[in-house]
């Protein structure tokens, strides 16, 4: 923070209108003077979630997420700071003058690679469209082979990298790229024992892949011979790309997740181009790895609803299974779909047809049977003992579904299905719901939940102190309870510290501007749980008259516990002079005392 000018932070504050802004990504309803929605950060089925206007805030009274403009977008589109001021400044026209030299350069840097990945689809898409040379028309009858013709290769801008150790690299030098920004750009690899660099992709059919916003992150390149040691090339980690936090074909589908209300997730470049030529559109891939907690939520900005379609091999299996809990956890519904064992979508669709694939998609059975029919292929439930490994295998992953509705539905469908009582199956859920939360790593229950450590870091603590939040609840309704409360009160003498922490910067922004606003305010604070409270003080707007006697209250009782306080410090203090035989200091102490108490 404080990298991009105050001034212009507020700025992009002021022109930005939240209700405009966040009706652009969920829908609101008016009620009274504010607005009111399903909370997009945590599932819920009655709007808890309020947009107040006049304060230009949000906050959640179920997961108590809270903030300004800024922060409504840096978690909806999960951005760094920076990054939301600029997304905001771009639709409001504000100008950002760039004064931190550091941010100036990792930010250009951000943008030179994207620049210089856009600059290269083009080269290569332009060498496989319009190359004369015989290994252009190789990796044409390649894709020929594969059924994918010249529109397919405009739509999802494939390309061919020559074989050659400076194509890429050349062309990157042409069009003014430094050294640095090339390397950078992960397109080469630098060499070993001398300077400079060659081309990572050479001979090989490329596929960009692409941000949401249709901007070049990264690229997989595949071999044009089935007897090449590496079927698919990827470009390695950059400052744009980082494995398994992007999902390929995100930017084609996702209006067709939204319409559909569900996404279906394969794994590769080809299992998603497939169907989409097929007119599925609502197809991700997730590049060959499990799919983790960072795909989840790039997918719950537009559906619940996940059908996975992985291999079924036993490498897509254990795939599957090991992604399907962070699934639940993230509360998703979840749906797996198969196909035969040596099918992909890809292959699946030439073969039988996009309807078969619509009806296996149709088909799809929840992530609860699909475990259970593994389970029972595998272990033979006629028996006690299989009976008993199945449901020590199912009773985890159930007991990872949020809703304790859903969970008990389960529970009762898998005593009927192993044709155990109900009851033995609950107690059998109880002896091992301890030991399943407690064996899990602490390191990815931490990861897990840090959507909702806020949350917990919030109501998890101790109650707010009543006067001193009613007091605060003041100040952020009308600027004149600052200008009195700074006369009377000291952040010292509030006992909460995150009360104190806000109270001591509401009074530093009042010295300055003779004002509060809220949205500003919490843009002050990086604690979610700091910000929470903020939110929640603002939300509610305080009966008029009442007003005067509520802050004359206040401030009563904070003095008087102050004061309570400041007595015991002074007893405290005194005593330990005492034993230390500091008489001096005893009388010094004895004199603040007997000043309090009149007082
Ligand atoms: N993958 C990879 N590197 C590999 C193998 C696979 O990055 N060496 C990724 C690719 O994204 C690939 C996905 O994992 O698309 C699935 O792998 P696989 O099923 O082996 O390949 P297919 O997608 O079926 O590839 P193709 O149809 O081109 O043979
Ligand atoms: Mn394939």
């Amino acid at each position: 923070m404080g990298l991009i000018p105050e001034d212009v932070i507020q700025q992009v504050i002021d022109r930005t209108n939240i209700v405009e802004l966040i009706a652009s990504y969920i829908p609101l309803k008016k009620t009274g003077g504010n607005y009111k929605a399903l909370c997009p950060f945590h599932n819920e089925k009655t709007p808890s979630f309020v947009v107040t206007p006049h304060k230009q805030i949000f906050h959640c009274f179920g997961c108590h997420e809270g903030g300004n403009a800024l922060g409504f977008v840096m978690k909806h589109e999960r951005l760094g700071f920076a990054e939301a001021v600029r997304l905001l400044a771009g639709r409001a026209g504000v100008m950002i003058p760039e004064s931190d030299p550091a941010v100036r350069v990792k930010d250009d840097l951000r943008q030179r690679i994207f620049q210089a990945n856009e600059a290269v689809v083009e080269y290569y898409h332009r060498n496989l469209v319009a190359g004369k040379e015989p290994e252009v028309k190789l990796a044409r009858d390649y894709l020929k082979s594969r059924s994918i013709d010249l529109d397919c290769v405009k739509r999802f801008r494939i390309g061919y990298a020559y074989d050659a150790w400076d194509g890429a690299a050349a062309e990157l030098r042409q069009k003014g790229f430094s050294a640095e920004e090339i390397l950078k750009s992960g397109l080469v690899v630098p060499r070993e024992k001398s300077q400079g660099y060659y081309d990572r992709f050479r001979g090989r059919v490329i596929f960009p892949i692409f941000d949401y916003r249709d901007r070049a992150l990264a690229f997989g390149a595949r071999a044009l011979k089935k007897d090449d040691k590496a079927k698919y090339i990827n470009s390695p980690e950059t400052v744009l790309y980082t494995k398994g936090q992007h999902l390929y074909g995100l930017n084609w589908a996702k209006d067709a997740i939204v319409r559909e209300d569900a996404v279906i997730v394969v794994e590769g470049y080809m299992d998603l181009i497939r169907p989409v030529l097929a007119g599925i559109g609502n197809v991700v891939a997730s590049l060959g790895t499990a799919l983790t907690v960072d795909h989840v939520r790039l997918i719950r900005r537009y559906t619940r609803n996940i059908i996975m379609l992985f291999d079924m091999d036993t490498a897509g299996q254990a795939a599957t299974l090991r992604s399907l809990d962070t699934l639940l956890e993230e509360d998703m519904n979840v749906r797996v779909a198969a196909l035969a064992d040596d099918e992909d979508p890809d292959s699946f669709i030439l073969k039988d047809g996009a309807e078969a694939f619509r009806g296996r998609i149709k088909q799809a059975i929840s992530l609860f049977d699909f475990k259970l029919s593994r389970l029972t292929a595998a272990h033979n439930a006629h028996t006690i003992e299989g009976r008993a490994v199945i449901c020590q295998e199912m009773l985890p992953t159930i007991d990872k579904i949020p809703s304790e509705v859903v969970r008990d539905g389960y529970v009762r469908e898998l005593a009927s299905r192993l044709h155990i009582p109900e009851d033995a199956v609950a107690k059998e859920r109880r002896r091992l719901g301890g030991m399943a939360v407690a064996a899990r790593p602490r390191v990815e229950q931490d990861h897990l939940n840090s959507g909702r450590a806020v949350h917990q870091q919030v109501s998890g603590r101790k109650e707010l102190s009543p006067e001193e939040s009613l007091l605060l609840k003041l100040m952020l309704a009308e600027p004149k309870w600052v200008a009195e409360a700074r006369a009377v009160i000291l952040p010292e003498d509030l006992r909460d510290d995150v009360i104190r922490r806000i109270v001591a910067k509401v009074y530093e922004v009042f010295d300055k501007e003779k004002q509060v606003g809220v949205a500003a305010l919490v843009n002050l604070f990086d604690d979610g749980a700091v910000r929470s409270i903020i939110t929640r003080l603002a939300q509610d707007d305080l009966v008029l008259n009442d007003q005067k006697r509520m802050f004359a209250d206040c401030v009563r009782s904070i003095k008087g516990f102050s004061r309570k306080a400041e007595r015991q410090r002074l007893r405290d203090a005194m005593s330990a002079a005492e034993k230390a035989g500091d008489w001096d200091a005893v009388r010094g102490f004895q004199e603040q005392f007997n000043r309090i108490i009149k007082g």
